[in-house]
């Protein structure tokens, strides 16, 4: 880290620790998310991290980014995706969007104001996407949406949804995507997901029963709605990583202060060589997943996304955040497994960071094809 990275990240820990994590375990239990902590968040410059200044962005890198999400995730997994998956909307509208749409959409949501969704998922096209069913339909001056959408991150509480539907024939080249906003016509949610971790994080079902979206709502052109989830999808695969780092790092720093203080047979049990082991374990794995995300994160401050290194950093940060926070449970022992210590919530909200952003098994997929078409490239 250069010293700006480490005074921001100093003061944000800061921040964290005074206006989040005092209200985790209350809120983790009670299901309940705070607008006024991600606004918080947004007073503090980081809802909008890697935009430029002229739509109110922090331009910073995404290296930078990756710090940020690292700290606000060693605090609460969920807010630091509330902040992931709006940064992946507003990345979206920058890459993807009209300059219109992004003076109209960018400014509330890089300041906080207001928190952007992305929807993709349907209850028969989770992996599987470009098989999604949502239809939009052409009519004079726009389109009318009709389908659900499922486990949409802040849905209910985004004002801002990207959404993607079919404007055409079958598979990804049928695929169009449109800026929905909360209260067009037409457009509810359906039930909150009751949930194992994530529980600050409302995830909702999204309705559209004849919802009209104006032309100018539309991404790009019909059937380039594909690309547009899979671009935002790199961007936001590197953050999800981010997190997984921050989650795994806190599991780690929890279990090295219990293991230093707990004494059994007269001894810190940290002393004790199976314990040591375990932790180096944890240590090396949580530090070799922070350097391919630096890696990745360094791929799209590039200007040219690398999306295998972005799956692979999703993948091994992820999987390391659930080995790690399991095993912190196992080295707290009884106590891990309670309320009383933070272990057991972040190994609930690190299982689903496996899940999300394309599962662990799809982005082995992804790289594998590029693993493929590279050496049949040398070949
Ligand atoms: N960037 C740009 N374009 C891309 C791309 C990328 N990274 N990846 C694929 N494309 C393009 C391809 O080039 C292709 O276009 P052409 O035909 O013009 O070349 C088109 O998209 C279709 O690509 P594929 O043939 O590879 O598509 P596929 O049907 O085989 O699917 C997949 C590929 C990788 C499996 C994809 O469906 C996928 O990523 N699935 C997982 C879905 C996912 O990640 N969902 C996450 C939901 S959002 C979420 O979880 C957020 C949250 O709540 C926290």
């Amino acid at each position: 880290m250069n010293d700006f990275q480490k005074e921001l990240i100093l003061n944000l820990r800061k921040f964290c620790q005074n206006s989040i994590e005092s209200h985790m375990e209350h809120d983790d239990a009670e299901g309940r998310f705070r607008m006024e902590i991600f606004q918080g968040l947004g007073d503090y410059g980081v809802t909008g991290v890697t935009l430029p200044e002229e739509f109110g962005g922090a331009n910073l890198s995404y290296l930078d980014y990756s710090y940020i999400l690292e700290e606000i995730a060693s605090a609460s997994v969920p807010y630091a995706v509330t902040v992931s998956v709006s940064g992946m909307v507003q990345s979206i509208l920058m890459d993807f969007g009209s300059r219109a749409q992004q003076e109209q959409y960018l400014p509330a949501l890089t300041c906080g104001k207001e928190i952007g969704a992305f929807a993709l998922s349907e209850s028969h096209s989770g992996s599987d996407a470009a098989n999604l069913k949502t239809t939009a339909k052409k009519v004079p001056g726009g389109y009318v949406l009709n389908g659900t959408k499922m486990w949409i991150t802040s849905g209910g509480i985004a004002k801002t949804y990207i959404v993607m539907a079919r404007t055409g024939g079958e598979g990804a080249k049928g695929v169009s995507a449109f800026i929905v906003r909360d209260g067009a016509p037409g457009f509810s949610f359906g039930k909150a997901e009751k949930k194992m971790g994530w529980k600050t994080s409302p995830t909702r079902e999204l309705i559209f029963e004849n919802c009209f979206v104006p032309e100018e709502n539309r991404l790009l052109e019909e059937g380039q709605g594909f690309k547009v989830a899979m671009g935002g999808l790199d961007r936001g695969r590197v953050a999800i990583g981010a997190i997984g780092v921050g989650c795994a790092q806190r599991a780690l720093d929890e279990s090295i202060k219990y293991a230093l203080t707990r004494q059994q047979f007269k001894q810190a049990i940290f002393d004790f060589q199976g314990l040591q082991f375990m932790l180096a374990d944890m240590a090396t794995e949580t530090e070799s997943s922070r350097l391919l995300v630096k890696a990745a994160a360094r791929s799209l401050d590039s200007g040219s996304p690398n999306s295998k290194l972005c799956s692979m950093a999703k993948l091994k940060a992820t999987d390391t955040a659930m080995r790690v926070t399991t095993d912190a449970v196992q080295v707290l022992g009884g106590v891990g497994y309670t309320a009383e210590y933070p272990v057991e919530r972040f190994m609930r909200d690190a299982k689903v960071l496996q899940i999300v952003e394309g599962t662990n098994q799809i982005q082995r997929v992804v790289i594998a094809r590029h693993l493929k078409k590279e050496y049949e490239h040398h070949a």
